[in-house]
């Protein structure tokens, strides 16, 4: 099979990552079948579909004629053989359990010709697992989406033990010809690149505000407006490289390692977050809410509506969209 060959993707399961994987299969002019396995569900998937595409054509990414083709190109079913048969790229977003995926591995591989690709959404189970009883489990991926996947261009492709180099390459490609940005692991690690990254600096942000270092606002404040400015648009190890001048970014952390050092031993090092850290998250995060104007996000709708907006923009000036 051939990137070309993919015309027709299946989303199973359409909760808040498969519904948003649709929308950006039909924007990439992919003809879209989603599975769920209720009527409840797959109608949810259809207004949010709806909303985002809105959404779009409010940003200026597509336009209001574009609305009803995208949207008929979707179809919806509860019938997995329906859903399945002719797509040539499986993309299975169903609840984060081993046993609802292994079960779901069986159905779509009785229905589905060998070649077909099948992608798993998993933030974090191994494919090796969930790909244990397949037939032809060298044809099983993980490709872990950042919410929403329809704006945000990360996927990181994992392999399962018997998955075949030539499937990664072509997921690879497949994902690059649509505007995606594929990273492959080489190896399998729990929380794949950037879950390990976030958690990394979110450990270090409940320390601060455990220790009464900063509030749970001035914490987001500090990387919105400082780092997180910079990560937007580079890696942090180009920060770094600029960070170093003349001596580059092997000068930057040769120069600063001993003052480096000293952080490094104060800095948290736990294993687990304290029982009543998400207590005091949720405390922090309420009351960051109530001091800001409703045009920048104070409640969790308007403030999905406002990351959404930023993103569009920023991905505008990437040439992403
Ligand atoms: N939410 C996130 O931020 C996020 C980010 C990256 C990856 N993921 C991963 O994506 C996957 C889906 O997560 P979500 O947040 O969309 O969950 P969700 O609960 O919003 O959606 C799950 C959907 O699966 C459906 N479902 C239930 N049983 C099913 C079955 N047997 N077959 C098919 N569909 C079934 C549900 O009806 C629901 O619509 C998980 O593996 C999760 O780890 C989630």
């Amino acid at each position: 099979m051939e990137v070309k060959d993919i015309k027709q993707v299946a989303c199973v399961g359409s909760g808040v990552i498969g519904y948003s994987w649709a929308l950006y299969m039909a924007l990439k002019k992919l003809d879209v079948i989603v599975y769920d396995i209720n009527d409840e569900a797959l109608n949810l998937a259809k207004d949010r579909i709806g909303i985002s595409l809105k959404q779009l054509i409010k940003n200026n990414v597509c336009n209001e004629e574009e609305y009803l083709e995208i949207m008929n190109r979707i179809t919806y079913t509860k019938d997995i053989q329906t859903a399945v048969k002719d797509a040539k790229f499986i993309i299975e977003s169903a609840p984060e359990s081993y046993e609802i995926k292994k079960n779901l591995v069986k159905e779509i591989e009785n229905y589905t010709s060998e070649d077909t690709i099948i992608a798993s959404s998993t933030s974090g189970l191994l494919i090796t697992e969930i790909a244990k009883d397949a037939k032809n489990p060298e044809r099983f991926i993980g490709a872990h989406p950042y919410n929403p996947p329809h704006l945000i261009p990360l996927v990181e492709i994992t392999k399962g033990e018997k998955t075949s180099q030539d499937v990664v390459s072509l997921a690879k490609y497949f994902y690059v010809s649509i505007g995606k940005e594929p990273v492959v692991l080489q190896k399998e690690a729990l929380g794949f690149i950037c879950n390990r990254l976030q958690m990394a600096l979110y450990r270090e942000v409940c320390d601060l505000v455990m220790r009464g270092v900063c509030s749970i606002e001035d914490a987001d404040k500090a990387v919105t407006f400082g780092p997180g400015l910079r990560w937007g648009i580079m890696g942090p190890s180009l920060v770094f490289e600029l960070g170093g001048g003349q001596g580059h970014i092997d000068g930057l952390i040769k120069h600063l390692s001993p003052s480096i050092n000293l952080w490094l031993n104060d800095m948290a090092d736990f294993k687990s977050f304290p029982d009543e850290f998400a207590t005091v998250a949720r405390d922090g995060v309420e009351e960051a809410l109530k001091n800001r104007p409703k045009e920048i996000g104070n409640d969790d709708e308007s403030l999905a509506e406002y990351r959404d907006k930023m993103l569009i923009e920023l991905l505008k000036l990437h040439n992403k969209l």
